[in-house]
């Protein structure tokens, strides 16, 4: 009995270090719906839980009130926040792969791929790269697409459906094109192209 005790709380105390070692590796380093930020977003320092912002219904903390001001501003002026932030990245995004699954030129990559995990990466992914206030976590470009033989005209394809895309949203011709400059500056990852020294 003494034994099976004894290996039960070896057992427990493994799970808890398990557990926490799990925590420690995400540092909180972002704001999560329920959480505030531990690390601040600008200096990679600990936060001063006194100086926060409400963002897209997340609650932000920062080490200083100079980092507040300067993610603020960077939130202002990012493609993100001009394309209408979150809610138009959704339902640009939605809209985008109604139009991919319907195009015959790259449907059938789609054919085994869970359609809402592939929005879901494809949202963060573009936020991220558009400017958003989180960040990308996922595979890089040349990993993601990696043993897929895409080629250039296919590459075209999808990006021509992301431009529609947005005409169809009634983006202004200005912004549409830096979302076209960030496209492309996956294209040779997505191609498995050479990288560039
Ligand atoms: C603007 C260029 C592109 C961007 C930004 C992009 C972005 C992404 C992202 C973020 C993912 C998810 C990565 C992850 O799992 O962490 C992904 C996966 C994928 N992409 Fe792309 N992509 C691009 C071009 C293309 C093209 C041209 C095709 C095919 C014609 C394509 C087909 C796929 C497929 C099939 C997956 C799913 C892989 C899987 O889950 O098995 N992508 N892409």
């Amino acid at each position: 009995m003494k034994l099976i005790l004894s290996s039960l709380a070896t057992v427990s105390l493994v799970m808890t270090l398990l557990v926490n070692a799990a925590m420690a590796i995400d540092p909180a380093a972002v704001a999560t719906e329920t959480l505030t930020n531990t690390v601040c977003p600008v200096t990679g320092t600990v936060v001063d839980p006194a100086i926060t912002t409400e963002y897209e219904g997340r609650k932000w903390a920062f080490a200083k009130e100079e980092c507040k001001t300067k993610w603020l501003k960077a939130r202002e002026d990012s493609l993100y926040q001009k394309l209408g932030g979150k809610g138009a990245m959704e339902a640009a995004i939605d809209a985008f792969y109604v139009k991919v699954l319907a195009d015959d030129r790259v449907k059938h990559f789609f054919d085994d791929v869970s359609m809402d995990k592939q929005r879901r990466k494809q949202k963060e992914f573009l936020s991220a790269a558009f400017g958003g206030p989180l960040p990308w976590t996922g595979k890089d470009m040349r990993k993601a697409h990696e043993g897929m033989g895409i080629t250039e005209e296919q590459f075209n394809a999808i990006a021509e459906n992301l431009v529609n895309t947005l005409k169809d949203l009634k983006i202004r011709q200005e912004l549409i094109d830096q979302v076209v400059a960030i496209a492309l500056t996956t294209k040779d990852d997505v191609l498995e192209r050479p990288k560039k020294s």
